[in-house]
């Protein structure tokens, strides 16, 4: 057998289009190989490139009971996904060179998905003063995404410096928005659910007054700003109006899964798997993103995968950590909120799911065409096969999914990481 082996895909639908055969040689895609040494029946099967997502956490290090790099790196190629940008807000926090380095070494080992460490904005993610951006910049993990998610950069003034901080280094501040003098002690969307169940209101001009300043911050300073989470339909005509109104402006936004799909009701149950930031909100929102994601308002999917240890969910509301899995369901739900309801085809899941968050990030070599000459990063998914979520079963550490029990319209098959398999048959693969 030759130094890399050659594989023929047969019979696979990219994009959902017509049945083709594609070919991998040397981990890029090619036009043709004679005699390969492995052939894949993809027959009904729909190949799209490999996912990306902008906003992991892998809790790793220091939060290792509810998530590793390697178990959620399991957890993301089992979802479709061959790259992760895992989110600073670890202990201690990726906000030095030594631990984005840490992180990067970590996910090169696993080599399940590329992981991209995220860098603090300020140590500490306390809000106060900037962390060593350029050595984070400069170290091997070469980090070019900046947040403090889970805190938002409060302060206008440190955002600012942040942002031309960024600006220098050619990287984007992941804005987590949220007022915080606006949510102490906020537990769930501010509105008749939260009244009805007692739950201090989490007011949504906590988010959309952050996102309003730093839109208008991105523009002074001529720096990228990705708004992480976008919850809100106000957030969303806030972009709208950035982009209209300042030619040049460079902004993007995420929305996660869950804010397309669930709403503030499911709190009803006071499960505080239902508990999350930002807070689950009403279905007027959930369809204004829906629409904003596909008229392209909002650029990207995004999971804010967020694993929680049980005794952190397993207590009341109030003092339960907000957060839930996202990696393994996240394609399911944009087909079940975006596809079914004919708003998006699968060149649109494409983009919204891989080109445009590697785009955003920055990464050359992930959210590529399937096309001869571009690297062999894919995800095959059965349309048709639909299965039924069960926490204990995802690859994550944590169980806390708001999905239990739920019915997924299409499964992921297969994964392909630069010419090697990371999953086949819905399995994780180990060293070859
Ligand atoms: O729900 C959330 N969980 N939102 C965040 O911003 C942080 C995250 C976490 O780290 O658990
Ligand atoms: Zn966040």
């Amino acid at each position: 057998m030759g130094s890399s082996p050659t594989t023929r895909i047969s019979g696979v639908r990219p994009y959902g289009e017509d049945p083709t055969d594609l070919h991998v040689r040397d981990g890029v895609l090619v036009e043709a190989v004679d005699d390969p040494d492995e052939t894949v029946d993809a027959g009904g099967l729909i190949a799209l490139p490999g996912l990306v997502d902008l906003h992991t956490h892998l809790r790793e290090p220091g939060g290792e009971e509810a998530e590793t790099v390697e178990t959620g790196s399991a957890a993301a190629a089992l979802g479709g996904y061959t790259a992760v940008f895992a989110m600073p807000n670890t202990d201690p926090v990726a906000d030095s060179p030594v631990v984005v380095e840490h992180v990067w070494r970590r996910g090169r080992e696993v080599g399940l998905v590329d992981v991209y460490p995220v860098g603090a904005v300020t140590v500490g993610l306390e809000g106060a003063r900037l962390a060593e951006m350029g050595m984070m910049a400069a170290s091997p993990a070469r980090v070019r995404m900046f947040s403090d998610d889970g805190r938002c950069v409060n302060d206008p003034l440190v955002m600012r410096r942040a942002l031309e901080y960024a600006r220098a280094l050619d990287a984007v501040v992941a804005q987590h928005a949220e007022d915080h003098r606006l949510t102490v002690g906020a537990q769930a969307h501010d509105g008749p659910v939260a009244a009805r169940l007692g739950l201090a209101g989490w007011d949504p001009t906590a988010e959309e007054s952050i996102v309003a300043r730093d839109v208008m911050l991105a523009a002074t300073t001529g720096a990228r700003l990705h708004v992480c989470h976008l919850s809100t339909a106000r957030s969303a005509e806030i972009l709208r109006w950035a982009r209209e109104t300042h030619d040049g402006v460079r902004v993007s936004a995420e929305v996660t899964p869950h804010h397309l799909l669930l709403t503030d009701t499911a709190a009803e149950d006071y499960d505080p798997v239902h508990k999350v930031n930002p807070p689950l909100r009403p279905s007027a929102d959930t369809a204004a993103l829906r629409r904003a994601l596909a008229d392209g308002t909002v650029d990207c999917v995004a999971t804010d995968h967020a694993p929680h240890a049980v005794e952190d969910k397993d207590c009341e509301w109030s003092a339960a950590r907000p957060g839930m899995l996202g990696l393994q369901t996240a394609l399911p739900v944009v087909v079940t909120t975006m596809v079914a309801t004919g708003l998006l085809d699968w060149r649109g899941v494409a983009r919204v799911c891989s080109e445009a968050p590697a785009r955003i990030a920055g990464l050359a070599d992930q959210g590529r065409p399937l096309a001869a000459g571009e690297p062999a990063n894919l995800v095959l998914v059965d349309p048709d096969a639909a299965w039924t979520v069960r926490g204990a079963a995802l690859a994550s550490r944590a169980d806390n999914t708001p999905y239990e029990g739920m019915e997924m319209p299409v499964s992921v098959v297969h994964t392909m990481l630069r010419g090697r398999w990371t999953v086949r048959d819905g399995k994780v693969q180990g060293d070859d």
